[in-house]
């Protein structure tokens, strides 16, 4: 009764204060001008002034149902200001428009406002949405929320009540900042059919419960942070798909076989994920209008794809060229991984189309085909593939203590050369097939066959203990790892005594260290190099043209590749063991390489390092190698042997980011060494002395790639199986750029095996100053995390354009790691501190302060603290993929205009950056996809073709 009082009285004010009686509901009323009061500039919306009826007169922008309002449409007019907080008492608006404008301040409760159908919020700046903003919105259809960045650190997520709102069919909802896991209930939404999460910070998988979804345009692309994870086998029931974004995410897993039940799909980009495996021909038979498959682990053959464009670069494809078969060795070696769950470790050193060249971690060949397969404790999953049975020349499978399950696939016993299976320590069931009885089977240590008579006690196989006690993680000497192997069992070291002077972050001292090098001894080689040599590279157009060295033998005119793909006869007299012309190690004559030099003119010098000079060759048809020629003393011929042993062991490092040694030349006192040839030089050269070789200078782009392929390189070389490889001399001057600006790392002259199990070795001081590590300064005892402190080094190098240790610079900033440390927690001085050259064009603030803490983490004082390079592999993928300069012309201030089509977006980047990144090279400035992809290619491309 008092209320209706109130109310009444309330009505009877405005009336009176108003200069006529309008047709409007004075709440509603009352609700407009408070919104055009809190406005800063009310003046836009051209509302009469003194008038109180907006229904009646019609004010602009404002429609009514009756004397209720239903409609405020006010898009793209500028207006700044927030909201009042009791709009929802606005109880018959229907359709709200305010996006595109600067609203900002927290978002009222939409609390009740049953017929809201439209909603339209996005782009504003609002900084916070109630927990009951969805409470009641039964009418609600279209909720588009995009670009407002809501609830600060801890973001928000859709509460349950949203899921009353039963005929919602288009959540938007791209860069608002939600955070953490999907909620299942929006599974049960069943007249949604848009939903645009893109660019929040998601986390997890795609719940189970969105299975049968009949969304037409899902995405999910662009998550900050961890992002979403798991399989995409959900996806494959949403058969009413036109448009499936999930790119920048890890998603992983193995493209589901039924991904063509998607038959309405137009658009499915999954680029920058996790994914495994061969890609279906379901999905190459799809009439896509666009794939984007870049940047993920596919391997296997590259289908002939149906879809109008499509790109796949950056993935384990075992060649680039559309619908050409891989080698049968290579097909069933990934289906032997397809039934482990495709193992990281593996996938990624699986690359290429010959299993026995380059670095296929864990197999041995023979002869170019696959002899040993030798995974001991590689902590591998799932089960054993029968396509084993189609590798005849294996002699060897050695699997022990993994958790394997599953039976042995009964066509193994099929495998003629077969001597040695130990499966011993898995958990593989019966039945065991009976294998002939040359074949030596281990199983013990398996609970479900332990106890069972096996058959291999019948046929006198040794006991499980014996199997297990003898040393079977070591291949077997006829195998490629027979040599690395070898040089580190027989160490002759020699001792030396020197002074060093060293700089460390805490010290500037002179230590006097003893170096020990530890010296391999290889095996006995007889003979010498053969006398001559021929070098041409493969057909040009195969981008994963290796040069292929034939060397001609002067006493019985046999020639055979180094590539090791014909079967000819490898056996050289005076050649020395067939297993190094199998791995791609190769002696080359020194005239040969005397004449591609200009007989080492210093116009074809490269640069000079610690050990020696470097000069660029140019065969006769104009393929490009670097060949460096150590100084006189370097190798005494005293260590010849091991340098040559060390070489065989350089020489099967091969890694997309790695600079591959190609070859080595002894004669007299010259040490050649024979690299691919890196077109754009040393990263120092364009850090630190650009201007003075007229270059550009690297945009940050450029250098996030830059930093990513390093730490993928230097990832992969203290990851190597059975050894780790510690580079001790990185650097920005070791560090070489690839015409497309990609990085490899070079100069493995120091880098020596550490022992297996126990990663530290007191050696020789090598590394540079200002890249030091104070323990390997100060002590001398390296382990990769020496590396991880160099490479973090060379992050702030890259991020400040300042040489590690420049002796001109004031006292306290000569040595930059230290120096940094001091600025690098203050913002101010951390930006203050960013390379000039890299000038205000693009938006790093961000991803600057990561690098920056990345450093920081990686020079910690103690080894232990210093994450390994994985973690750095970790933290620059996500900068690297989803980094993106800002576009001044976008009117949408989050730099991202969704709306456009995939190729506009990709062809902004290029304007604006040039086409170096990776994802853009996929299309030239036609925006056709070139015949030639790069990516995977460049792992294998040791030179230019012209
Ligand atoms: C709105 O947000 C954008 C981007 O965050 C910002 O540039 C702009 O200054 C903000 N405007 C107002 C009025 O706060
Ligand atoms: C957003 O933040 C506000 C206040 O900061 C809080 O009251 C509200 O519950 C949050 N919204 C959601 C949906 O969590
Ligand atoms: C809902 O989304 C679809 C697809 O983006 C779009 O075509 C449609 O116009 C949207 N509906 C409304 C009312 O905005
Ligand atoms: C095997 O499974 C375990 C437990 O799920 C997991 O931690 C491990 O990474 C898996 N191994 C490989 C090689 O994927
Ligand atoms: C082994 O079995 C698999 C699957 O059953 C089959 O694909 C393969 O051809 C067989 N290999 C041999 C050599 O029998």
């Amino acid at each position: 009764m008092g209320d209706l009082k109130k109310e009444l009285a309330l009505a009877l004010l405005l009336a009176v204060i108003s200069v006529g009686f309008g047709a409007t509901d004075p709440h509603d009323l009352a609700i407009l001008n408070d919104f055009r009061k809190g406005l800063e500039n009310p003046e836009l919306l051209k509302w009469p002034s003194k008038d109180d009826d907006p229904c009646g007169n019609k004010w602009p922008c404002v429609f009514c149902d009756g004397s209720r309002v239903s409609q405020i449409q006010v898009q793209g007019f500028g207006l700044k200001g927030p909201l009042p907080q009791n709009f929802n008492q606005l109880s018959m608006l229907s359709n709200i428009g305010l996006q595109k404008n600067q609203f900002y301040g927290p978002l009222p409760s939409f609390n009740g406002l049953k017929n809201l159908q439209y909603a339209f919020l996005n782009y504003n700046n609002f900084t916070s949405i109630p927990a009951d903003f969805f409470t009641g919105l039964d009418s609600l259809e279209v909720l588009a929320l995009d670009g407002n960045n809501l609830n600060g650190s801890s973001g928000w997520m859709f509460p349950p009540a949203l899921s009353n709102s039963a005929q919602l069919t288009n959540l938007t909802c791209m860069s608002c900042n939600l955070a953490g896991p999907l909620p299942d209930f929006l599974g049960s939404m069943s007249s949604l059919s848009v939903l645009s999460l893109s660019g929040n910070r998601l986390t997890g998988r795609i719940p189970a419960s969105f299975k049968g979804m009949v969304l037409t345009k899902f995405w999910l692309n662009n998550q900050m942070g961890d992002g979403m994870s798991g399989s995409i086998d959900v996806v494959t029931t949403m058969t009413s798909l036109n448009s499936l974004w999930l790119h920048g995410n890890h998603f992983s897993g193995t493209i589901p076989d039924n991904i063509g039940d998607l038959s309405l799909l137009q658009d499915l980009n999954l680029n920058g994920n996790e994914f495994v495996g061969l890609i279906p021909k379901s999905l190459a038979d799809m009439s896509l209008r666009n794939l984007d498959l870049n940047n993920n682990n596919f391997m296997g053959p590259v289908p002939k794809f149906k879809a109008s464009k499509v790109s796949y670069s950056s993935n384990q494809f075992c060649l680039t060229e559309e619908g050409v078969a891989c080698a049968p060795q290579v097909m069933a070696l990934i289906e032997f991984l397809g039934a482990m769950g495709y193992p990281s470790r593996l996938v990624s050193a699986w690359t290429g189309n010959d299993p026995c060249e380059g670095p296929w971690l864990g197999l041995n060949c023979r002869s170019g085909d696959v002899s040993v397969i030798n995974l001991p404790k590689f902590d591998l999953n799932g089960t054993l593939s029968p396509s084993l049975a189609d590798l005849i020349s294996l002699a060897e499978i050695r699997l022990q203590d993994n958790h394997l399950s599953g039976t042995i696939p009964s066509n193994w016993t099929g495998l003629k050369s077969l001597s040695l299976l130990d499966l011993s320590g898995n958990n593989i069931s019966p039945p065991v097939p009976r294998f002939s009885s040359t074949v030596k089977l281990s199983t013990g240590g398996n609970p479900l066959l332990d106890g069972k008579q096996s058959p291999s006690s019948e046929i006198g196989g040794p006991s499980p203990s014996d199997s297990r006690s003898s040393p079977t993680t070591e291949p077997s000497p006829s195998s490629g790892n027979g040599v690395r192997q070898a040089s580190t069992r027989s160490k002759a070291s020699i001792i030396v005594s020197t002074v060093v002077p060293v700089v460390s972050v805490v010290v500037v001292a002179f230590v006097a260290i003893p170096l020990s090098i530890y010296l391999c001894k290889k095996r006995k080689r007889n003979g010498q190099a053969p006398s001559s040599l021929v070098v041409h590279p493969r057909d040009p157009s195969d981008p994963n043209n290796l040069v292929k060295i034939v060397v001609a033998n002067n006493t019985n005119n046999s020639t055979s590749t180094a590539s090791g793909s014909g079967s000819g006869s490898r056996n050289y007299s005076g050649f020395g063991d067939s297993h190094v012309i199998e791995t791609g190690n190769l002696v080359i004559s020194v005239q040969v390489l005397r004449n591609v030099t200009n007989n080492f003119s210093s116009e074809n010098e490269l640069g000079r390092g610690g050990f020696g000079v470097v000069y660029r060759g140019e065969l006769d048809d104009g393929t490009k190698i670097a060949v460096k020629r150590m100084e006189s003393g370097v190798i005494s011929s005293k260590a010849l042997d091991e340098f040559q042993s060390e070489i065989a062991v350089l020489s099967k490092v091969r890694h997309r980011h790695l600079v591959s040694l190609l070859g080595y030349s002894i004669a007299g006192n010259e040490r050649l060494l024979v690299y691919e040839y890196m077109s754009e030089g040393a990263l120092s050269k364009h850090l630190f002395h650009w201007e003075s070789f007229k270059l550009e200078p690297l945009s940050w782009k450029r250098r996030l790639n830059i930093a990513l392929d390093v730490a993928r390189g230097m990832e992969y070389l203290h990851s190597l199986a059975h050894q780790s490889f510690i580079h001790r001399d990185l650097k920005s001057s070791n560090i070489l750029l690839g015409d497309d600006f990609r990085a490899k790392v070079s100069d493995f002259g120091l880098v020596k095996l550490a022992p297996d199990g126990e990663r530290s070795v007191v050696t020789r001081l090598a590394g540079t100053f200002g890249y030091l590590a104070p323990e390997y300064a100060v002590t001398g005892k390296i382990t990769t995390k020496a590396d991880v402190f160099s490479f973090g080094v060379v992050l702030m190098e890259l991020l400040t354009g300042l040489m590690a240790l420049d002796e001109d610079r004031s006292e306290e900033s000569q040595y930059l790691a230290a120096w940094f440390w001091h600025i690098k927690s203050d913002k101010e001085k951390l930006m203050a501190a960013v390379d000039p050259s890299l000038g205000c064009k693009e938006d790093i603030s961000e991803s600057i302060c990561i690098i920056a803490e990345l450093a920081g983490h990686c020079t910690a004082r103690e080894p232990t603290q210093r994450p390994d390079m994985g973690h750095a592999v970790n933290v620059l993928a996500p900068l690297v993929e989803k980094w993106k300069p800002i576009d001044d012309d976008t009117e949408e201030y989050s730099g991202i205009d969704y709306s456009l089509p995939l190729n506009q977006m990709v062809k902004g980047w290029q304007e604006s950056e040039g086409s170096d990144f990776s994802y853009v090279d996929l299309q030239d400035s036609k925006g056709s996809i070139p015949s030639r992809p790069t990516g995977f290619a460049d792992s294998f491309t040791s030179v230019d073709g012209r």
